[in-house]
């Protein structure tokens, strides 16, 4: 088995190392960070992710997995050097900020002591790769051979382990004969699975991740301007979701209308796209999803101006309960999170605003520390004017809408994640509003 090296040990650097150590490697997780270093070596996942800590403890006694600073180390005992660091939006536009990338990438090229192969899976601009090659040429030393390809992830958050272990497909981007069969031997148990690979070039492997993603959001968007039609027009875009969904070219996933999309990787990457795009000369593809960007930064503007509606047109001084400050459920990231981006645009409207998540409290307290922050569902909507669900964890899907009412000042509900059984929460007594639902459920 080819011995591993995994730089970057964020979301997808340490679900990776910990993966390729499940698949039989024995692998070495680089970063920077002796933080994060230390508390992986200890068995402890710097972050949320389900499965993810039990799995790390599980390997780390195997003895096939560690974790070090030590990059030189790494890059001189590996065959195989995956780089999974981030790239961020750039502080300045839209485009990537692929600094990481290529300091990772220089790093291995640098240190290798044999032959070595890089495999780039970060989500990178189109034409990265090719810029990287010119990168490794120039630094790899004298008599050594690195071969460069991109094989990008397509984890999920809260999925991260199963999505890495059992992919959808494998794709391999740039490889020669002897690279893809030394990845085919890395992949060989999801391969076995039936896990489909394909073979591309490098900027169809870039191109993939992106696209993956552009058409995600544009789902999410496209249901979401349906979701204003539906409200315009009395209609119930969660019924309308469902039949959609039964037609197997449409599919009923990512048509859940709402608060929309967020995260660390859906809105940077269609706006890493956009501008790529914009720099090829393909105005079109841009332009598509600019407005897949706007519509979905509108649902935003839209749940802050129905909970100001509620509380009689101004929120100053009121109390507004939160239900939610991930991004999405099963992970404590809040990373561009729209829970709590209308939690903040409330506040600075001087709302009293009150936040309970069950997992993303301590990671959304050190972003917004000037919200107040609640440690249950009951204490969050103590008082509110109105109530607000903006991340469906299960905890609030199975709240007693009765035991709630009593507690609130004024039992007003903004299902913005389409989520709540809305007749059960009428009959409750609260005054229910969803997006893309009629107001009043005929
Ligand atoms: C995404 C891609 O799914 C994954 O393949 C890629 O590798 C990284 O980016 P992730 O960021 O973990 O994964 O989140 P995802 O589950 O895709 O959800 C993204 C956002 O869309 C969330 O804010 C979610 O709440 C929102 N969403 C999703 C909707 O608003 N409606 C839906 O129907 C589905």
């Amino acid at each position: 088995m080819p011995r591993v090296a995994v730089l970057g040990t964020g979301y997808l650097g340490a679900t990776h190392a910990v993966a390729m150590a499940q698949l039989g490697m024995e692998v070495v997780g680089v970063d920077t960070d002796p933080h994060k270093v230390e508390m992986l070596s200890a068995g402890k996942v710097p972050f949320y992710e389900p499965g993810l800590p039990e799995l790390l403890t599980e390997m780390l006694a195997t003895g096939r997995l560690r974790f070090t600073t030590d990059v030189a180390e790494a890059v001189g005992w590996a065959d195989v050097h995956f780089v999974c660091v981030g790239t961020p939006q750039s502080k300045t536009s839209h485009a990537a900020d692929l600094r990481y990338v290529e300091a990772a990438t220089a790093a291995i090229a640098k240190h290798l002591t044999h032959d070595g192969l890089i495999v780039g899976k970060s989500t990178v601009p189109v034409g990265t790769g090719a810029q990287l090659r010119a990168l490794v040429a120039a630094q790899v030393p004298d008599g050594v051979r690195a071969e460069l390809v991109w094989n990008p992830e397509f984890l999920r958050e809260g999925k991260a382990v199963q999505d890495t272990l059992h992919p959808d497909r494998i794709v391999l981007g740039g490889t020669t004969g002897p690279s893809e069969a030394l990845l085919r031997r890395v992949y060989a148990a999801p391969i076995a699975e039936g896990s489909p690979v394909v073979v591309c070039d490098l900027p169809t492997a870039e191109l993939v991740k992106v696209s993956a993603n552009a058409f995600l959001a544009t789902k999410i968007s496209f249901i979401n301007a349906i979701a204003s039609v539906c409200e315009a027009a009395g209609a119930d875009v969660t019924v309308l979701a469902d039949a959609l969904g039964h037609d197997v070219r449409i599919g009923r996933q990512f048509l859940d209308a709402g608060l929309g999309f967020g995260g660390g990787c859906l809105p940077k990457d269609i706006r890493a796209l956009m501008f790529r795009a914009n720099e090829l000369g393909a105005g079109r593809a841009s332009a598509l999803l600019q407005q897949v960007d706007e519509i979905n930064m509108g649902q935003r503007e839209r749940v802050v101006d129905l909970a100001i509606a509620a509380c009689g047109g101004s929120v100053l001084n009121r109390r507004v309960g939160v239900l939610g400050a991930a991004f999405k459920p099963h992970t404590d990231d809040v990373r561009d999170s729209p829970a709590l981006n209308v939690a903040a645009a409330l506040h600075l409207r001087g709302a009293q605003v009150t936040v309970y998540d069950p997992q993303a409290g301590d990671t959304a307290r050190s972003s917004f520390p000037t919200l107040a922050y609640a440690t249950s569902v009951e204490e969050a909507v103590e008082g509110a004017d109105v109530v607000l669900v903006l991340t469906e964890w299960d905890e609030f899907l199975r709240a007693d809408p009765t035991h709630l009412a009593a507690l609130t000042a004024n039992a007003h509900v903004i299902d913005a994640r389409g989520k709540l059984d809305a007749a059960a929460w009428r009959q409750a007594g609260w005054t229910f509003t969803g997006l893309g639902r009629a107001a009043v459920v005929a």
